[in-house]
């Protein structure tokens, strides 16, 4: 894969002084999923703004496709679809103007064939003659995905495209962004759910404070960063955990009737065969023994965490 946008050393100070981007360099390959997660007034949305022309960049610079964002500002505009966080849509326009009327802001030529498509995928086909003001909130922002759509974008970003949406519409747009992406459409998504992220992303970047934190591969992430627990439940309640084995990361719940070890899986040893020995030698048993990898919510919380 190719990186289709390049962000290279890019700095934004808004007008009254606040820098809400620090040295961003940051590479979006062709094809993938990318989600975009931190803190409400992390830059999220500014760094998708800049990308997008809206926002100026301060220093630094991006390239779409090979082309400046600057000098090549309507090449690269017509490659991108966004659905911004704020909705917007003229509320007494059709479901079906307001789609095909976004097409021809970006100098297109009308294709119904194509605004059909887009309407049925995104299963608004039947409310193709209501009002926007006719609609439900889930179906507007479905609505604001059309309109990025019409005019056949080869990136799509959404900035927080689920949020207020409920579970069963959430499962919904993750299916819309599936399959937009095997036609080939490269997606950029801000979102606070992290299981969001944990389900559709194919790399994941964590920002903070204006800076990126880590961009890697979701599986990568949770490999490096993740931290492990084993849960041993006992034959016997213990009272306190047992001196000799201090040196462990133990702790003990259920009433002492279950011992939690967490070990980091980057380390060569685990210490759990150790472990089990020293139990053994204790003369302590245990019934069942389960482990559990750290969520990516752990993860980020502990980065977001690390760099306050
Ligand atoms: N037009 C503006 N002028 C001045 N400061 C701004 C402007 N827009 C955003 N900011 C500030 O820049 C910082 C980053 O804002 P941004 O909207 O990019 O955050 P975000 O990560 O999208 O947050 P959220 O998760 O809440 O959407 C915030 O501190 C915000 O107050
Ligand atoms: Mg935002």
């Amino acid at each position: 894969m190719s990186a289709l946008i390049k962000v290279t050393n890019l700095s934004k100070t808004y007008e009254g002084g606040f820098t809400a981007l620090k040295d961003i360099n940051l590479e979006i390959m062709d094809g993938e999923i990318l989600a975009l997660l931190g803190p409400n007034g992390a830059g999220k949305t500014t760094l998708i703004s800049i990308i997008c022309g809206i926002v100026n960049p301060g220093e630094g610079s991006i390239t779409v496709d090979g082309k400046n964002i600057i000098k090549d500002y309507r090449d690269t505009r017509r490659l991108i679809g966004l659905v911004p966080q704020e909705l917007t849509t003229d509320a007494f326009e059709t479901v079906w103007n307001t789609v095909s009327f976004t097409r021809g802001l970006f100098g297109k030529a009308p294709k119904p064939a194509h605004i059909e498509k887009v309407l049925k995928d995104l299963s608004l086909w039947d409310k193709k003659d209501n009002r926007i003001m006719q609609l439900s909130g889930g179906m507007k922002r479905r609505v604001m995905i059309a309109k990025a759509l019409s005019h056949e974008p080869r990136i799509l970003f959404l900035d927080e495209p689920t949020a207020g949406v409920d579970v069963s519409l959430r499962k919904d747009m993750w299916q819309v962004v599936h399959r937009l992406r095997e036609s080939g459409v490269t997606i950029i998504l801000t979102t606070h759910y992290i299981e969001e992220a944990e389900e559709i992303a194919d790399r994941v970047g964590v920002i903070n404070k204006g800076q990126i934190v880590v961009v890697e591969q979701k599986k990568e992430l949770m490999r490096k960063m993740g931290t492990k627990k084993m849960f041993l439940d006992l034959h016997q309640a213990l009272e306190s955990v047992p001196q000799g084995l201090s040196s462990y990361d133990l702790e003990l719940v259920e009433e002492g009737r279950q011992l939690v070890y967490t070990y980091d899986t980057r380390k060569e040893r685990t210490g759990i065969t150790s472990l089990l020995g020293e139990l053994n030698r204790a003369g302590i048993k245990f019934k069942d023994l389960q482990t559990e990898q750290s969520s990516l919510e752990d993860i980020f919380v502990n980065l977001v965490k690390e760099q306050t």
